[in-house]
């Protein structure tokens, strides 16, 4: 059996598209994923372009599979992903070692490009957009554990002035509504039982019904939730300037919708917001945020934040952290801005000097942190709705779960049979509230 070894960055976007690589390469010539690169014939990386570190570490990454793949002959070396889809064949003149290039949308066609690199002795490349064919192509989706992602778009069509993905991913394109909702189907039937629907602007889903109209996210919601088996349904990114209403009165009427929110901001002031071309302004960010607490009390809040974008002045920042103030975020992702070849940011002069940059992330981060310790505080007492996952890495004999608001619990298994409530939904009272995750105690486990 040959054996590839995967590396995953970036997004789940990309972990799932890593996870379709390895299912596509079995079915064709039955590779199995090993996580030991000494035994492995085929190495792929599924590389992120988001930011310029991330695109950096590609070619410093590939410096160092060299002398891997001199050590056997007939080793192979695949880049997929954003960075593969942005610099095409311009990867090989920096690393002459790939021998397959692929992009997002054609990892389907990786048993074609491994067949053609081996016949001709020559890099094989394909970075189209081929609309959605990838997706009629890819083998029944194999559950691993009792949660999912299943992708129900691709691509993105916002064109946020710094961002490079609408260029690496192509423009949204989403899968038909039947099509994902079997997915979910065969999935359930495999055991998981929380499925997360992503996309990169996953609330522009607008999915053909077979009676010739389009389904949006809040429908898919709804259809997904009452596949037998399913008890819990997440999502993932969404875009505030397309958060509607129907998503909101979605928080309030579907029980199985998880009471979390990943909804990215980016800065807090409406200048800047502008020159990124969100298509919102801070205070409709903040009253979609008051109506969807009102909709779901205690929903966990989380965001992403550029901070240092070109031209952003003290009084910017300051108008981001009054927005943290009134929005309490309780988990955020926060980098300094990134000029991206070929966006129109990257035109811009960038006028903050690093130092401020790093002074303004530390700061942000650490009121966020203390947002995140007060929630998590809050919940200590409570009785949370948990979906047991896994043993607990740190604890023998204790499982791992996560609460609706997408934080680790770990807890106690009762003597007999931790492992047959793997899977298993569960109230599970808080006990205790560390930095990155909680304790807690088993209360009771839910019917199946
Ligand atoms: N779809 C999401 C949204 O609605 O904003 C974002 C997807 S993007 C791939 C993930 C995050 O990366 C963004 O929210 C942003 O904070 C960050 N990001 C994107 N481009 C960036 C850049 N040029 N520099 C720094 N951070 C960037
Ligand atoms: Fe990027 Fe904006 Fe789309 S951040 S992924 S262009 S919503």
């Amino acid at each position: 059996m040959p054996k590839l070894y995967l590396k995953t960055y970036g997004c789940q976007m990309n972990e799932y598209d890593s996870s379709k690589m390895a299912a596509v390469l079995a079915a064709s010539h039955g590779y199995t994923v090993t996580d030991d690169p000494d035994n492995a014939d085929l190495l792929l990386l599924n590389t992120c372009s988001v930011r310029e570190k991330a695109q950096e570490k590609v070619f410093s990454e590939l410096g160092r599979w060299k002398a891997w793949k001199a050590a056997r002959p007939g080793r192979m070396v695949g880049v997929g992903g954003c960075v593969a889809s942005q610099e095409g064949t311009a990867i090989i003149g920096r690393a002459p070692i790939v021998d397959l290039i692929f992009g997002p949308q054609t990892l389907h066609r990786l048993p074609e490009l491994l067949q053609q690199a081996r016949a001709t002795g020559r890099p094989a490349v394909d970075i189209r957009f081929p609309e959605i064919e990838k997706f009629d192509c890819l083998p029944e989706p194999r559950a691993k554990g009792p949660t999912a992602f299943v992708s129900v778009m691709e691509g993105c069509s916002k064109y946020c002035s710094f961002c490079i993905v609408p260029y690496t991913r192509g423009e949204e394109v989403s899968r038909p509504l039947v099509d994902v909702l079997a997915e979910v189907h065969k999935l359930a039937a495999q055991g998981v039982r929380e499925v997360t629907l992503l996309g990169q602007n996953v609330n522009a889903y607008r999915g053909a019904t077979p009676d010739g109209e389009a389904a949006d996210l809040a429908l898919l919601i709804a259809c997904a939730a009452r596949i037998d088996g399913i008890g819990r349904v997440r999502f993932t990114t969404s875009h505030p300037a397309e958060f509607t209403d129907a998503l909101i009165d979605a928080f309030r009427d579907e029980p199985k919708l998880a009471g979390y929110l990943h909804l990215p901001v980016q800065s807090g002031s409406d200048r800047i917001l502008g020159m990124m071309k969100r298509g919102y302004t801070c205070a409709g960010y903040l009253d979609r945020i008051r109506r969807l607490r009102e909709a779901r009390p205690g929903i966990g809040l989380s965001s992403d934040f550029i901070v240092g974008f070109p031209g952003e002045s003290d009084e910017d920042f300051e108008q981001t952290m009054a927005l943290i103030e009134r929005a309490r975020f309780d988990q955020a992702y926060s980098f300094i801005y990134s000029p991206r070849p070929g966006t129109p940011a990257a035109r811009l002069r960038d006028s903050v000097p690093t130092e401020t940059k790093q002074a303004r992330l530390a700061r942000l981060q650490a009121r966020i942190r203390d947002f995140g310790a007060e929630y998590a505080g809050a919940l200590v007492g409570t009785a949370q709705r948990v979906l047991l996952e896994k043993p607990s890495l740190k604890n023998r004999g204790w499982l791992a779960g996560k609460t609706e608001c997408n934080r680790w619990v770990n807890l106690p298994a009762p003597a007999a049979g931790a492992q047959r409530l793997i899977g298993r939904f569960a109230a599970v009272e808080i006990t205790e509230a560390l930095t990155n995750s909680l304790r807690g105690r088993l209360l009771r486990v839910e019917n199946l």
